[in-house]
């Protein structure tokens, strides 16, 4: 039998699949001694049973990766069948290679421990870089939140004037595979500094004069990339931008930064708990995904095919 076990990292996401699945959440202790180490108790049988641990890697990312740990190891030891991770948003996933000598691959780490720990299986979302599932000797499935993006932008847009637009070279994938989807042009923005000490010149690839901007993106983080390239597509003409971007972990100021900017809405999935201020902002929504991992959850656990929710 399936059975959802919740961390702290973003239970109304986990209430919101178990409602989905219509499933009570397994009755769990997940909490800090005074020293702030983690202690997990699960308080009913698990023994024999297909569990899902639902838990962001997010802010604060250490201590939620932590509990993800403890809790694996808790259902380890209390006999479950099977242990998947079902890590929304994958901290840590950035560093997914040496940037400089003497750098570590933390990803790599990060997935080392999450097997280690005991899971059998890894269920997330719009990966930083789809090569991480290799970082896993476990079955890793990588959901796309490119159906619910398509299905909210059809509601609130006029797609026959729209363009897809990757803030960056590196995010050119997955623009293109949502302006295929779309049936919509797609623009690339250019980011270079063409010698040391000078600023950046954002270069528009493709043409944006009097469209309506989709940008896409997997993680916005301090709306640094976000913004620049809002700023450089209305320069080159753009009616008015609009991002999608699949997590919002939105540190430090960039809720403001963003309520500041030019861009008309940005878009982002509660994969990470949105806080207050990102309920509040004037030009933030946050969609919700709990009905794509929960179908996910439910066709994994009944042994059915996942990548055809994609088709
Ligand atoms: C980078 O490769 C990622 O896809 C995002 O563009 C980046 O993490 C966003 O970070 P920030 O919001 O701090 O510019």
């Amino acid at each position: 039998m399936m059975k959802i076990v919740s961390g702290n990292s973003n239970r109304p996401l986990a209430e919101a699949i178990c409602s989905y699945l219509n499933l009570p959440i397994t009755k769990a202790v997940v909490k800090r001694f005074n020293d702030m180490e983690v202690f997990v108790e699960i308080q009913e049988n698990v023994r024999g049973q297909d569990m899902f641990i639902i838990q962001s890697t997010s802010f604060p990312t250490n201590d939620h990766l932590m509990e993800l740990l403890i809790i694996t190891d808790a259902l380890r030891r209390a006999s479950a069948k099977r242990i998947t991770a079902v890590i929304p948003y994958f901290g840590y996933a950035r560093q997914d290679r040496k940037p400089g000598p003497r750098t570590p691959i933390s990803a790599k780490l990060v997935s080392n421990l999450i097997t280690h720990a005991g899971a059998d299986r890894v269920l997330t979302i719009d990966l930083h870089a789809g090569q991480i599932q290799g970082f896993f000797d476990i079955p890793t499935d990588n959901l796309f939140s490119g159906p619910v993006f398509v299905r909210d932008i059809k509601q609130h847009m006029d797609i026959a004037n729209t363009v897809v637009v990757s803030p960056d070279i590196g995010g050119v994938v997955r623009a293109r595979a949502l302006a295929k989807r779309l049936d919509t042009p797609l623009a690339i923005v250019d980011k270079r500094r063409e010698r040391a000490g000078e600023s950046e010149v954002m270069n528009i690839i493709g043409s944006v004069d009097g469209k309506s901007c989709i940008l896409i993106d997997d993680i916005v983080d301090s709306g640094g990339t976000l913004c620049n390239a809002a700023e450089a597509l209305l320069a080159q003409g753009a009616k008015d931008v609009t991002a999608y971007i699949t997590h919002g972990v939105l540190s430090g100021g960039a809720v403001s930064r963003i309520t500041n900017s030019k861009l008309k809405n940005l878009v982002i999935t509660d994969s990470i708990q949105p806080t207050e201020a990102v309920k509040v902002a004037r030009n933030i929504r946050v969609i919700p995904i709990a009905s794509l991992l929960g179908e996910a959850i439910g066709r994994t656990s009944r042994e059915e095919s996942v990548s055809s929710l994609f088709e």
